[in-house]
């Protein structure tokens, strides 16, 4: 029987979490890593890698069928301050690579797919607290307007072709194990790396910029709890809201300086103010906990421990 996993993007910063988790899950030999880059030596030597253009359909088609992939995660995309410096760059990148995988799981070459979409999808028209799972969605950048159309294909595939698409809407996920690269919320894992080497950090965002944030313990963990649901569960084609916690930059640093008393934290922000700004603040995230049983672990305080406990080794005082 066909059933192994191919991740396309393992190297980034949820690819290389999940493609871990995966495979103590299911054994190494059946999660396939790939991206369009060499990643940890860990990562490469851990099972089989393979390098793939997530743009390019026959590079993805030859390794599911050598590998008899059953199942896809595209974790592949340019994030939201990236695709604003090369929108078309973007736009081609996060489009071509959902319609590669949504085509291969129409010709029945795959059954299932992971697919992630974002809080980008909102924009500044939509409500800012509690965002509910359907309400006006005018996003402003282009990596948003990419995962909205991402998830109308997606929602278009499941009933128009039957493809087994599932979808979470993630919010900025706070890890110490992979950068993050080119995201608005990637504020703050650097605060964390810049409070442990320098006790102080300028951040680009302004303090009162409150965003929805979930630890990457909790996104993989709802990636794969998504993913094993019956399928009957996934009552949204489309993509789930999913929220944990959300707080501002003052309030992380406030966390920060319960273990480091001196951190000190500036502002200057910069053109990402005004994707912050586009996003809401809180999400309502009640369907996926209906549906598929959805719960997060941990808070602000809880992240913090995490993430000063596992970096410090990096930055020896
Ligand atoms: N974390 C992403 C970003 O900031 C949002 O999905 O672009």
């Amino acid at each position: 029987m066909k059933s192994r996993i191919l991740i396309l993007g393992a190297c980034g910063q949820i690819g290389t979490e999940l493609t871990n988790a995966l495979r103590e899950k299911y054994g190494n030999h059946k999660v396939i890593a790939s991206d369009i880059r060499e990643g940890e030596p860990e990562l490469m030597q851990s099972g089989p890698f393979e390098i793939i253009d997530a743009t390019n359909y026959e590079a993805i088609e030859n390794i599911v069928i050598r590998y008899e992939i059953s199942e896809v995660y595209l974790m592949a995309a340019m994030l939201s301050a990236t695709a604003e410096k090369f929108p078309m760059k973007g736009w081609n990148l996060n489009m071509n690579s959902l319609f590669n995988v949504l085509n291969l799981a129409k010709e029945k070459k795959i059954e299932k797919i992971f697919w992630p979409s974002s809080i980008a999808v909102f924009g500044p028209t939509t409500p800012k607290q509690d965002t509910p799972q359907r309400t006006v969605m005018e996003p402003s950048t282009v990596y948003g307007i990419s995962k909205q159309t991402g998830e109308r294909w997606c929602e278009y595939y499941n009933k128009r072709y039957g493809v087994d698409v599932r979808s979470i809407r993630y919010p900025g996920i706070i890890s110490w194990q992979t950068l993050p690269g080119g995201g608005t919320t990637d504020y703050a894992i650097d605060i964390y790396h810049k409070a442990l080497k320098h006790k102080k950090y300028i951040c680009f965002l302004n303090g009162e910029t409150t965003l929805p944030m979930m630890y990457m313990a909790d996104a993989i963990k709802a990636t794969i709890d998504i993913m094993s649901a019956p399928a009957e569960q996934i009552k949204n084609r489309s993509s789930y809201n999913l929220a944990a916690i959300s707080f501002n930059p003052e309030e992380i640093a406030a966390s920060i300086r319960k273990q480091i008393p001196k951190f000190t934290i500036s502002y200057a922000p910069d053109f990402r103010q005004a994707i912050a700004d586009s996003w809401p603040q809180s999400i309502d995230d009640m369907d996926a906990r209906t549906d598929w049983g959805w719960q997060h672990s941990y808070d602000l305080d809880a992240i913090t421990d995490e993430m000063i406990n596992n970096l410090k080794s990096k930055y020896p005082r």
